[in-house]
C-alpha cells in the first residue's frame, strides 16, 4: 500500500511517490460539477477541431469513405488509454490527472516529467484551437461584407499586411476571464454550448442523410487499409479530451464514481457522433470532391442547401471554443496540482475569491494568446499530440504498475482484460509518436531540458513530498 499521512518521512530519492489519498471534501476549490456536466467538459474538449477541420483532408487525401474507419481505429487507441484513466479517475480523484496518476505510481521524476510537459502541450492546444475559430470567425464576418483591416487577420507571415490575430488573442484571454469567475458559471456556459455543438452534429446528420448515395461510398477503401491507418494517425487530435476533463476531478461531486463514468461516456458520445457524421460526409460527396477544409459546411453548399452551410460554420465555431475551455481548464489545473506539492512556488496556487487557481489561469490564457497572436497554427501545432501520447504512455504503464504493486487499492473502476487493453493503449501511442514530426521532438526536447532545470534549482529542493509533509489540498493558500 502507498504510505499514509502517518507514516510520511523525508526523502531525497527522485523517484519518491506521492500518497494515494482519498478525495477530500474541504479543499480550496469548489465541489459543484455533476456527472453530466463532467461528461459535458469532456465532449467541449473531445469534440472540436478534429472533426469539424481534419476530416475532409483525411477523406479526400488518405482515406476515402473510410475516413469513418480512421476514427474507429484513432477511437479504439484512445479507448485502451481512456479506461486506464477511468480507474485512476476513480482511485486518485485530484486535480493534476497524468502528473498526479504518475507522481503517485511512478514517482516524482515522472510525474514532473508528465506535468510539465502537459502545461506546454495544453496550453499550445488552447492557442492551435484558438487560431482555428479565428479562421472561421474572419471567414464568417468577411462573408457578410464586413471589411476588416489586415494587421488583426492573423500572426506576421501569414498573410499580407498579417501582424496579429486579434480574435484569437482575445478568445484565449476571454475564456481566462469567464474560468476565473469561478468553475460554476463556466461550466454552466460549457454545458450551454456543448449541447449547441452536439445539435449541429445531428443536424450535420439527419439533413446530410437525404443526401447519401451508396454510389459516393464506393470504392470504400481507395487508398487501401493503409490508408486508412495513416489517416487515424491525424485524425487522434479528435479523440483526447477526457485527459484534460479528468483534471477538474477535485471540483467534481463524488469523484470517485463520476469521474470514471465522465471519461468512458464523453469518449463513447463522441465516437458515436464522429462514425455518424463522416459517413454521412462521405456519402453526400465523392471523397475527391469534399473539401478539405470545412468539409461540413461545403458538403451543404454543394447538394445545394447553403443556409445549412452557414448554421454548421457558425455551429462549428461554437463547439471549438469549448475546447478552449476544457483545454485552459486542464493546463491550469496541472499547474496547480504541481504548485500545490511545492513543485513550483505556492504563488501558483492561490485561489480567488471565486474558488479559482486565478494567477494559473491567468498565465495560460496570456501565454496562450502570445502564442495565438504571433505564430502561426502550424507552428504551434507542432507542440501538441507528443505530450498527450507521452502521457497516455505513463497513464497505462502506471496503471499497470499499481495493479501487480497494490491489487487491494479500493478501485471504483477497473480496467478489463489487464493488462492487454493498457498495453495496446502503450503500444499505439508510441506508435503514432513515430509519426511526429523532427521539429515536434526538438521543441519538446528544448521543453524538457528546461524542465529538468527548474527541477534541479527549485522542484526537488521544495517537493512536500520530498520534505515528508503533507500535500493534502486544503491547505492551498486563498487570496
Ligand atoms: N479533441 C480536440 C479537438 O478535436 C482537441 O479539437
Amino acid at each position: 500500500m502507498s504510505s499514509t499521512p502517518a507514516d510520511r518521512s523525508p526523502s531525497r530519492s527522485i523517484f519518491r511517490r506521492r500518497p494515494i489519498e482519498p478525495a477530500s471534501e474541504d479543499g480550496p476549490l469548489e465541489r459543484s460539477i455533476g456527472l453530466w456536466q463532467l461528461t459535458a467538459i469532456g465532449l467541449g474538449a473531445i469534440i472540436g477541431a478534429g472533426i469539424f477541420a481534419l476530416t475532409g483532408e483525411v477523406a479526400n487525401e488518405f482515406a476515402g469513405p473510410a475516413v469513418s474507419v480512421s476514427f474507429l481505429l484513432a477511437g479504439a487507441a484512445s479507448a485502451c488509454a481512456a479506461l486506464s484513466y477511468a480507474e485512476f479517475g476513480g482511485l486518485i480523484p485530484q486535480s493534476g490527472s497524468a502528473y498526479t496518476y504518475g507522481y503517485a505510481v511512478l514517482g516524482e521524476a515522472v510525474g514532473w516529467f508528465i506535468g510539465w510537459d502537459l502545461l506546454l502541450e495544453y496550453t499550445a492546444i488552447v492557442a492551435v484551437v484558438a487560431i482555428g475559430v479565428s479562421q472561421y470567425v474572419s471567414y464568417l464576418l468577411t462573408a457578410i461584407g464586413l471589411d476588416l483591416p489586415a494587421w488583426m487577420l492573423g500572426a506576421p507571415g501569414s498573410g499580407d499586411g498579417h501582424r496579429v490575430d486579434l480574435f484569437a488573442v482575445l478568445l484565449c484571454l476571454g475564456v481566462a476571464w469567464l474560468l476565473n469567475r469561478g468553475i460554476r458559471n463556466s461550466v454552466r456556459v460549457e454545458t450551454w454550448l456543448v449541447l449547441v455543438k452536439i445539435v449541429i452534429v445531428l443536424v450535420v446528420v439527419v439533413a446530410g442523410a437525404f443526401y447519401v448515395s451508396s454510389d459516393n461510398l464506393t470504392p470504400y477503401f481507395p487508398y487501401g487499409f493503409g490508408g486508412a491507418a495513416t489517416g487515424a494517425a491525424t485524425v487522434f487530435f479528435a479523440v483526447f479530451g477526457y485527459d484534460a476533463m479528468s483534471t477538474a476531478a477535485e471540483e467534481s461531486k463524488e469523484a470517485e464514481r463520476n469521474l470514471p463514468k465522465a471519461i468512458i461516456l464523453s469518449l463513447v458520445i463522441a465516437m458515436v457522433l464522429y462514425l455518424l457524421a463522416t459517413t454521412v460526409l462521405t456519402g453526400m460527396q465523392k471523397y475527391t470532391d469534399i473539401s478539405p477544409d470545412a468539409a461540413f459546411s461545403e458538403a451543404f453548399e454543394a447538394v445545394g442547401r447553403p443556409e445549412l452551410a452557414k448554421v454548421i460554420a457558425v455551429g462549428a465555431i461554437v463547439g471549438i471554443v469549448t475546447v478552449l475551455f476544457s483545454f485552459t481548464l486542464g493546463a491550469s489545473r496541472v499547474g496547480y496540482a504541481i504548485s500545490r506539492d511545492g513543485l513550483l512556488p505556492a504563488w501558483f496556487a492561490k485561489t480567488n475569491k471565486h474558488h479559482s487557481p486565478s494567477r494559473t489561469v491567468w498565465l495560460v490564457g496570456v501565454v496562450s494568446a502570445a502564442i495565438a497572436g504571433f505564430v502561426s497554427i502550424g507552428t504551434a501545432a507542432e507542440l501538441t499530440n507528443i505530450g498527450i501520447l507521452l502521457a497516455f504512455v505513463v497513464v497505462c504503464a502506471a496503471v499497470i504498475v499499481l495493479r501487480y504493486r497494490s491489487p487491494d487499492l479500493p478501485r471504483t473502476f477497473r480496467v478489463p482484460f489487464m493488462p492487454v487493453v493498457p498495453l495496446l493503449g502503450i503500444g499505439f501511442s508510441l506508435w503514432l509518436t513515430s509519426k511526429l514530426m523532427w521539429e515536434t521532438w526538438l521543441r519538446f526536447g528544448i521543453w524538457f531540458a528546461l524542465g529538468i532545470v527548474v527541477y534541479a534549482v527549485y522542484g526537488y529542493r521544495h517537493s512536500k513530498v520530498g520534505r515528508g509533509e503533507s500535500v493534502g489540498n486544503a491547505e492551498a493558500e486563498v487570496e
